[in-house]
């Protein structure tokens, strides 16, 4: 990491310039404290279109059987998940900021969850990653760069790890296009989630800042250009449910 100089960093609720402690030590509370709900609240407030979105990404992802793949964000291991079973790569590296989200994925392993897939789980700050330059084949994140006060530093470290000729697959939401259609979500977005989060987690603070950082969020071009920015090239994406979720694919 020495070459990388810090760039500037935001507060992710409202994407303002702010000390990136403020985002993380928010986003650490959030998720150590919701970790046991989290995967109840992820499919009752998507209506399961979560899993339609996952599977969109499994499409999307160019994961090989010969493939060492790292989960940034991994959190309670979806994704991982969703690799080992569709992909069945050699080796899963799933890896998160915070504990008690990787407790969950353990115990997911604990109960043959990734089949024989062979997976390893670490605490890991994707804005500072402890792994080799070019050790990865592919690197998966799901809704995790929203959350980052410091996104071009994240994605640079990503860039680094990864071997020439790999791939960011990346599934976060993002803008639908249609204004109507945009409206609607907005609303959904302000006054449903935050109740859905509220019943189901206890913790409905989490969930107005769940809100927040998605309309803070740069739309499908904005990310496409970051991560144009940190290295990646041939940067391509797909919508889900009209824009509300995207996959990029990003080559280094
Ligand atoms: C909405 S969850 C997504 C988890 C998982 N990828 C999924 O699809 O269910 C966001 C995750 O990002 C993690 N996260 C936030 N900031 C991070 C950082 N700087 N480095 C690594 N993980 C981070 C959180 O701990 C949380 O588990």
């Amino acid at each position: 990491m020495s070459e990388l100089t810090t760039t500037h960093t935001i507060d992710t609720a409202t994407g303002k310039e702010a000390p990136a402690e403020l985002s993380t030590e928010r986003v650490k509370a959030i998720f150590s404290s919701i970790a046991r709900k989290y995967e109840l609240f992820n499919a009752v407030s998507s209506f399961g279109a979560y899993r339609r979105w996952l599977d969109g990404m499994m499409l999307q992802a160019p994961i090989l059987p010969h493939h060492d793949v790292l989960d940034i964000a991994g959190g309670t291991g979806d994704v991982s998940r969703w690799v080992a079973k569709a992909k069945r790569p050699a080796h899963i590296q799933c890896t998160d900021l915070v504990p008690e989200m990787l407790e969950v994925a353990r115990a997911h392993k604990a109960r043959g969850d990734f089949g024989n897939v062979p997976i390893d789980f670490d605490v890991v700050d994707a804005q500072n990653i402890p792994y080799a330059d070019e050790s990865y084949d592919i690197i998966t994140m799901a809704y995790g760069i929203r959350n980052m006060p410091d996104r071009p530093r994240a994605l640079a470290e990503m860039y680094r790890v990864l071997k020439p000729g790999g791939a960011l697959v990346c599934l976060e939401f993002s803008t639908p296009p249609n204004p109507a259609w945009r409206m609607l979500y907005r609303f959904y977005l302000k006054h449903l989630i935050p109740f859905w989060g509220g019943l189901i987690t206890g913790d409905k603070a989490g969930f107005v800042y769940l809100a927040e950082s998605i309309r803070a969020f740069p739309d499908q071009r904005g990310l496409a250009d970051m991560m144009e920015e940190a290295g990646f090239h041939d940067i391509t994406w797909k919508n889900y449910t009209g824009g509300i979720a995207a996959v990029h694919v990003a080559e280094k």
